[in-house]
């Protein structure tokens, strides 16, 4: 069955302009409109070439965190589902300024789901992360799932978890028909080279130093965004209301095997590592079990994670023009500030 219009909030960003042209490419709506607030992680290249080409898709630039912006936009555009993608989503910057990420998670939540109750959506859809269940210890079997009390350690992972609370709040005290995903960490295209595995590659593609925070032995479980976005379309469509779903690709690695691998897929040597000063409260290890969501909804990942980063690493070779014009601008300023330039 084909669903109507879904709205995806953060749909100029990495995870949601994936799942958009997956939306759009297999058929999985019939209209898609994207929220963002084009933020210096938000990109219209992102959705290129689909958002000239698409009748399909509409671009509505606007804040989850303004009131009035949110119900012209649900009062304009009556939706059969609401993804919340929008987010400030980087825990580095979390740390240097956690107000962006009160406004947008935890306020741009709250407007959007009470919204989206009152416009009659049909459900409401929370992607969000592993990291409100805190850190695990380096050693041990023990992983993150739905039972696990919350217990979010940077600001990021806090207003994350405000979030959550809120809309599952929606759903205990309105009957809200909610869902939440809390997924691992993501990669593949189109994600901001602030993040680990896309700054690695776009400074070994330039020669630059790779930026290894402490001793390089923190775990996390790594998705290709495409399997990410399979699940949440999964959940949106086979989940129970008001219920959490894990989700993971089965993938911990140390960050330092994801940094030498990388070496090899773009032919340089490790002289370009360099430890660098720790992350202040850098969560050791992320692990999920996803046994629900592959019991429950009967999703698996498909992306192996050695096809899924040499793509990945193909991906960023092919595209330097999206590279150059996502890094011009503020990104330019805090990779300076932030790397030293190195
Ligand atoms: P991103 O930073 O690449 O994109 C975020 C998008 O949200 C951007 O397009 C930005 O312009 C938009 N945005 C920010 N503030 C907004 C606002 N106030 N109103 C409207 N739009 C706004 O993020 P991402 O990595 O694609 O993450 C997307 C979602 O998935 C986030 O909610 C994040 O918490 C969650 N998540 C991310 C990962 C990961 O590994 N990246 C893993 C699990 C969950
Ligand atoms: O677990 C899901 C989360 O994964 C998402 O909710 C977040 O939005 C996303 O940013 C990500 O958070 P992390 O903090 O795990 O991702 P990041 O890419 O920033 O860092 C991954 C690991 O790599 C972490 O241990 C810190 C380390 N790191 C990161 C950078 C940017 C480095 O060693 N050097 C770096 O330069």
């Amino acid at each position: 069955m084909r669903a109507g219009t879904w709205i995806v909030t953060g749909g100029a960003g990495f995870i949601a302009s994936n799942f958009v042209r997956l939306a759009l490419e297999e058929g999985w709506c019939e209209r898609v409109i994207v929220f963002d607030l084009l933020t210096y992680a938000g990109r219209l290249e992102n959705l290129a070439p689909m958002i000239e080409a698409d009748p399909r898709l509409v671009f509505v630039r606007g804040d989850i965190a303004d009131g009035e912006a949110v119900e012209e936009l649900l009062d304009s555009h009556p939706a059969d589902m609401v993804f919340n993608f929008a987010a400030e989503s980087h825990v580095d910057r979390s740390i240097h300024d956690a107000a962006p990420f009160v406004r947008t998670n935890v306020l741009g939540t709250q407007l959007l789901v009470s919204a989206s109750r009152r416009h009659g959506v049909r459900r409401y859809i929370q992607v969000s992360t592993d990291e409100v269940y805190g850190a695990l210890p380096l050693d041990g079997e023990e992983r993150f799932h739905e039972e696990r009390p919350y217990a979010p350690k940077s600001p990021y992972a806090a207003s994350k978890a405000g979030a959550d609370f809120l809309v599952l709040a929606a759903h205990h005290t309105h009957g809200q028909n909610v869902i939440v995903t809390n997924c691992s960490n993501n990669y593949g295209p189109y994600q901001f080279p602030e993040k680990l595995i896309p700054l690695m590659i776009m400074n070994a593609l330039n020669g630059r130093k790779l930026p290894v925070y402490g001793d390089g032995l923190y775990v996390r479980d790594w998705i290709h965004v495409e399997d990410h976005c399979r699940a949440v379309r999964a959940c949106a469509i086979d989940g129970q209301a008001g219920e959490t779903y894990c989700i993971g690709a089965d993938n911990e690695q140390p960050n330092i095997n994801v940094i030498r691998r990388i070496l090899e897929l773009t032919g340089r040597d490790e002289t370009l590592i360099e430890y660098v000063k720790d992350r202040p409260g850098h969560d050791r290890r992320y692990a999920i079990d996803s046994s629900k969501v592959h019991r429950e909804i009967g999703w698996k990942p498909a992306i192996s994670w050695e096809d899924g980063l040499a793509s990945t690493v193909e991906w960023y070779r092919k595209n330097t023009a999206w590279l150059e014009s996502v890094t011009k601008g503020d990104f330019g300023a805090y990779y300076e500030r932030h790397y030293g330039g190195k």
